[in-house]
């Protein structure tokens, strides 16, 4: 008789948000650190690099200096691409450091290092590899809010922009997925493709904290609402989704769907490109905790808040944070990220 070691599930670190600390500053300060900005991207061969969730300051300026806004698809994707010398991310590490994997040649900075994520934090690399060392007979996929080891392990890297369409391709092959760090991403993906999938049991601080009876109640509140939801958000509330999505896709929504009001259950930050994507119509926040009880990210990712115009300058001006990955590791996880930009083109 075989003796099968017995399998303890891993324990997952519970993540406590850091305080809000979003810059204040005042108009004339504000529009010399712009200047300064523009003027240093110029000088150094520099591209900004931004995500959704950053200030509506450092969004325009990606936009108007030739950088891009966008998913942390098309983040790997723009810098992939793009001939600057030097990235400059706008987003948090796991994104600075999806550019470097990607462009070993080329500088990555970053505006705060200590810009992290709790799925990220939530799935510390020895106890994943131990995780997957007990299921030897699953495909490993993680999701791109994880960290350059936790890649380096994975066989695939999903976004949540293609999480869907990957696991589906897996599952119609016949194999068994083990997945991680997101436990509602993990079971949106579980339900819609019917993949047997072993989750990791990290979570978002800031998608966690909707809240679907109060959304529900919303939505009597405004019957005319189209609701869009990223998958991040616990099952409660993508089950009150007109469209789930990840940013881009819910961006895309709000332009294609004739309603012209939304309840958006994601960062807030998203709402500036939704005013300029489709003008008139009106965005409102789906509810969550807080507004005087528990969340303490209400609706806005407290990591992607420390990207500041300050910061950006000073990276700029003086090279520091930059992200070094070891050389092993890198490879590792460029593989299992390629592989997925590999299967973006080709589907
Ligand atoms: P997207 O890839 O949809 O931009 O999501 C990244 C993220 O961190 C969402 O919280
Ligand atoms: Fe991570 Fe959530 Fe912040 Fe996105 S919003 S970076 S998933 S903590």
């Amino acid at each position: 008789m075989s003796i099968r070691p017995a399998i303890t599930p891993p324990v997952v670190p519970r993540i406590v948000a850091p305080p809000m600390q979003e810059e204040r500053l005042d108009d004339a300060e504000r529009s010399q650190l712009i200047d300064r900005i523009r003027d240093l991207i110029k000088r150094q061969n520099a591209v900004l690099i931004a995500h959704y969730y950053t200030s509506a300051d450092i969004q325009d300026l990606a936009e108007s200096t030739g950088g891009c806004v966008s998913d942390s698809l098309e983040m790997a994707r723009f810098g992939h691409a793009h001939a600057a010398g030097t990235l400059i991310v706008a987003g948090v590490k796991f994104m600075g450091e999806t550019a470097k994997i990607l462009n070993p040649e080329k500088r990555v900075l970053m505006p705060d290092m200590a810009a992290e994520c709790s799925l990220d934090l939530a799935c510390p690399a020895d106890a994943f590899s131990v995780f997957c060392d007990q299921h030897p007979d699953r495909v490993v996929v993680v999701y791109s809010n994880t960290s350059a080891a936790v890649k380096a392990r994975a066989d695939w890297v999903v976004t949540s922009g293609i999480a869907v369409k990957i696991v589906q391709h897996l599952h119609e092959q016949g194999k068994k997925i083990l997945w991680a760090p997101d436990k509602h991403l993990g079971e949106y993906v579980r339900e819609v493709t019917g993949a047997d999938m072993l989750l990791w049991q990290g979570a978002c601080v800031v998608h966690e904290a909707f809240k679907a009876s109060e959304l529900a109640a919303m939505k009597q509140q405004y019957p005319e609402a189209a609701v869009l939801v990223h998958p991040e958000s616990p099952a409660a509330v993508i089950a009150l989704a007109d469209v789930v999505g990840s940013t881009t896709q819910i961006i895309r929504a709000a332009q294609t769907l004739p309603n012209l009001t939304f309840i958006v259950a994601t960062d807030n930050g998203i709402f500036h490109k939704m005013h300029a994507a489709a003008p008139g119509k009106l965005f409102l926040e789906a509810p969550t905790a807080g507004k005087g009880a528990t969340c303490k990210s209400c609706a806005h990712c407290p990591w992607m808040a420390m990207n500041g115009l300050k910061n950006l300058a000073q990276a700029l001006e003086t090279g520091s944070n930059e992200i070094h990955i070891e050389e092993t590791i890198r490879r590792r996880a460029g593989l299992s990220i390629q592989r997925m930009m590999d299967f973006a083109v080709a589907h």
